[in-house]
């Protein structure tokens, strides 16, 4: 099932998703709505704190936690249902398409699978494109404290992962109706921004 005006934003770490959702949402704040996974809620704050490696858990409790966090987000108090039921166009950094990349390499497809097969698609997702080596410089560039998924080998296996899932949901998009749109997110912040914007005239 499509969630109308419901819009998602994927990509590796690095490649320049929070930067086009800040773009996009300042052209109309009344009506975009940013929001991101992992949340500022209970779950999203706790996986925060496992992704800084305070903590560890077994990769397939992380699993579990991320489609936590995503069942608060989207059927939560205040969460993406609500806001598009009352007109908002919800903008999401992240979504279960990041569990079926990122937790698949650590724990097998299944259980990111099974986990997230109850959650709606999105009507648009965009797929930011990059080089592993280029977006992880750019994680080292802004030198913050590392997350335990910013090492460049992983990065490459995320990324193939990403690949085979993007492909998956290409291949399906006639009769799911989601719309994908890759992104190349080496290009500059301007071009990336007013190709975006086409897709809300
Ligand atoms: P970010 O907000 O800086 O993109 O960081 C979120 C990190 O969490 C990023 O490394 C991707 C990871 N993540 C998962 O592993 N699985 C998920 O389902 C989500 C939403 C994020």
């Amino acid at each position: 099932m499509i969630l109308k005006n419901f819009i998602v934003f994927e990509g590796i770490d690095g490649a320049g998703t929070s930067t086009q959702i800040k773009k996009l949402t300042a052209i109309d704040p009344i009506n975009f709505v940013a929001t991101s996974e992992p949340t500022a809620g209970a779950t999203g704050k706790f996986l925060r704190q496992m992704l800084s490696g305070d903590f560890k858990v077994d990769e397939k409790t992380s699993a579990y936690l991320f489609a936590a966090d995503r069942c608060e987000h989207i059927f939560g108090r205040g969460g993406v249902k609500e806001l598009i039921d009352s007109g908002k166009i919800v903008i999401s950094d992240r979504y279960f398409f990041s569990s079926l990349a990122y937790q698949s390499i650590s724990c097998g497809e299944e259980l990111p699978r099974l986990l997230n097969s109850p959650f709606p698609l999105p009507e648009i997702l965009f797929y930011f494109e990059i080089d592993p080596e280029i977006s992880l410089a750019r994680v080292n560039a802004r030198n913050e404290k590392k997350e335990i998924y910013e090492k460049l080998e992983l990065q490459k296996k995320i990324a193939a992962q990403y690949e085979i899932v993007i492909k998956e949901y290409e291949k399906k998009s006639q009769e799911t109706g989601i719309k994908i749109v890759r992104i190349d997110a080496t290009d500059s912040i301007e071009n990336i921004s007013n190709t975006i914007k086409k897709y809300f005239r």
